[in-house]
């Protein structure tokens, strides 16, 4: 949510900060700014030169003057928290004498305050933003040094930011400070980059330092020093990023979300890849820093998410009981932190996270860690907030996701649950022909995927068959039915439909009522113990001249029509039942002409409440 990147080196800035936001946009797209050091003439310092504009990156773009020549400068991509957007809420921000320009991620909690401490001693602002009231702490705080001013204006400062600042008078470096929103250094060869995101720098660099919270940084072309926000040295040690650049560009696709669609197959090979152990028919998974002992004395398992990740942590905790036998459930992590939660000493408690920063599932990790729990996590970005803050967890492998909406993260992530269910019930009662049962499950998901991919024409068809609907209705049971919620979820952030996923059982309990030729419903119909009381469900539908797409491993008689998925154990239906649902969100929006990797509103990585 919200971009930054910054430069200092000796290359032209402009296009190098204009190129990293666009990389950075699936993060905000409502505004974008970009400031630079301008040249210094003789004996005075570089005055800073700033573009904002409301809209996507290519309207700032459009904006920046032919000369705008510099080799330092920091820019933002913004998704509106303080403040409509608009080119004077954008960031940067700049002081009244223009000298201090800050880009800001996160949200200051006692901006009003400070604000109205400032006004009242004559500051004059000119946006809504929470920002602004940095911009002015730093320029009139009294130290001596870029360093010591950052650090002073914080001291004031409560809430979350990952900052970066640029001052006129201290024109050879760049000042960047994190607190519960990543800050990212990229370090190259005479030049130095940050951003709030790997995606922006990796087209120049792969050697990466991630501040920590309470960390700072100071960068100049040659070096760069980190430091606690009290001031004490810290060590930094370049790792160096997994991913390629090539990973996060378009690959020939038209959307994003096309592209990571169609990379399933493979990203479930590679979450698979050595981990499974045929001689005890087991897997291992190396970072859950929890041995057969402890799995043993674990009574219940607690996951926490939010949207897509809290429906993949649902059907993780059917797999955890069925395959392990463990009480679990999932629950949203913004309402479990709210809600006083009693934290038992027996419970195994694991945080689920494409992005790794959404600021719900961190804060909820953070309340369970203070009362003491054990928190696992699973989750996509290596080396995120939430990786680093669980005691332990397994990474999802799913690759870089660009486009707002989850896909390709969300079957990977369930791939994981199974490989934990495995693991954990090998170490209790699963047998050995049930765990190899699985293994053998597990190994065909890649090529059934590719199988159901394949049938894109057919369900290309079909979305336009349904794309009249001004609302849809989908069901599920048990196993189906997080299925059916995370559908129901797609199909309204890409193509705007209203959706609703109910169990199937409850349809007479009252959404019944809604049922008419208008409202068509999506059916999730595995061949399991549930195939006839689905048929039942189906069979109340069509009595009330209603709809149905199926989708099935049979071609179900009551239903107009099918989508057939390939039948694979029961336990791990659910993660292929999904799929052919993503491209049918994915073209009935694209039929519609939505913005599809960008849908109204949204943004990704949720780092605000
Ligand atoms: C839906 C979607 C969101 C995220 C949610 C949690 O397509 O992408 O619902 O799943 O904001 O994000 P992460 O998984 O990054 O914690």
């Amino acid at each position: 949510m919200c971009g930054i990147v910054g430069y200092i080196g000796r290359r032209d800035v402009a296009p190098l900060l204009l190129e990293g936001l666009q990389r950075l946009e699936y993060r905000g797209y409502d505004s974008a700014g970009i400031v630079i050091t301008g040249k210094a003439a003789a004996g005075k310092p570089g005055a800073l030169k700033m573009v904002k504009a409301k809209g996507r990156v290519r309207e700032l773009e459009a904006k920046v003057p032919k000369r705008f020549a510099g080799t330092t400068g920091i820019a933002h991509t913004r998704w509106a928290t303080h403040g409509a957007p608009s080119d004077e809420n954008a960031h940067p921000h700049l002081d009244a004498e223009n000298k201090v320009a800050v880009v800001h991620n996160g949200i200051i909690d006692n901006a009003s305050e400070l604000r109205a401490r400032l006004t009242a001693d004559g500051t004059v602002f000119l946006s809504e933003t929470d920002t602004e009231v940095l911009v002015h702490l730093i320029a009139r705080a009294q130290a001596d040094t870029l360093e010591e001013k950052v650090r002073e204006a914080l001291r004031h400062v409560e809430g979350t930011y990952g900052i970066a600042v640029l001052h006129a008078d201290f024109n050879d470096r760049i000042v960047v400070a994190r607190n519960g929103s990543p800050v990212v250094l990229g370090i190259g060869e005479k030049e130095m980059f940050v951003a709030s995101d790997v995606a922006a720098l990796v087209a120049h660099t792969r050697q990466v330092v991630t501040l920590d919270d309470g960390e700072m940084a100071t960068l100049k072309a040659d070096d760069f020093r980190t430091y606690t926000t009290e001031g004490s040295t810290t060590t930094a040690t370049p790792t160096t990023v997994e991913w390629e650049a090539e990973s996060y560009d378009m690959g020939g696709h038209d959307t994003y979300m096309h592209k990571e669609i169609s990379e399933q197959a493979d990203a479930v090979d590679r979450v698979l890849r050595g981990r499974i152990d045929d001689r005890f028919s087991t897997v291992h998974l190396g970072g859950l820093n929890l041995d057969a002992r402890e799995a043993r004395g674990v009574r219940r398992i607690k996951i926490l998410g939010c949207g897509t990740s809290y429906h993949a942590g649902q059907i993780g905790a059917q797999l955890i009981e069925e395959l392990a036998r463990i009480p679990a459930d999932a629950e949203p992590a913004s309402e479990f932190r709210y809600r006083n939660p009693v934290v038992d000493p027996d419970t195994l408690y694991i945080a689920v996270s494409q992005s790794g920063e959404t600021y719900d599932v961190l804060a909820a990790v953070q309340e369970l860690k203070r009362k003491g729990a054990r928190v696992l996590g699973v989750v996509n970005v290596v080396g995120s907030a939430i990786a680093r803050e669980a005691d332990g967890g397994t990474y999802v492998h799913a690759g870089p996701e660009v486009c707002v909406v989850s896909t390709k993260c969300f079957t990977n992530t369930v791939v994981a649950f199974a490989l934990f269910a495995l693991h954990l019930g090998r170490i209790r009662d699963l047998s050995v022909a049930d765990g190899k049962r699985i293994i053998d499950g597990l190994r065909r998901l890649p090529e059934q995927i590719s199988e159901i991919l394949a049938n894109e024409d057919e369900i290309k068809r079909l979305a336009a068959e349904y794309a009249d609907a001004k609302s849809m209705m989908f069901i599920g049971r048990v196993r189906g039915y997080p299925v059916a919620r995370e559908a129901s979820l797609k199909l309204k952030e890409v193509s705007y439909i209203h959706a609703e996923a109910y169990p199937a059982s409850e349809l007479k309990h009252g959404p019944l009522a809604l049922i008419e030729p208008a409202m068509p419903t999506v059916a999730i119909v595995p061949d399991d113990d549930l195939l006839e009381k689905n048929r039942a469900a189906m069979e109340e539908i069509k009595a009330r001249s209603g709809r149905i797409l199926a989708v099935a491993h049979q071609v179900q008689e009551k239903a107009d029509h099918t989508i057939v998925v390939p039948k694979n154990e029961n336990e791990l239906d659910p993660i292929l039942m999904g799929i052919p649902l993503q491209l049918f969100a994915y073209h009935t929006a694209l039929a519609m002409g939505r913005d599809i990797d960008k849908p109204r509103n949204l943004a990704k990585s949720v780092t605000v409440e």
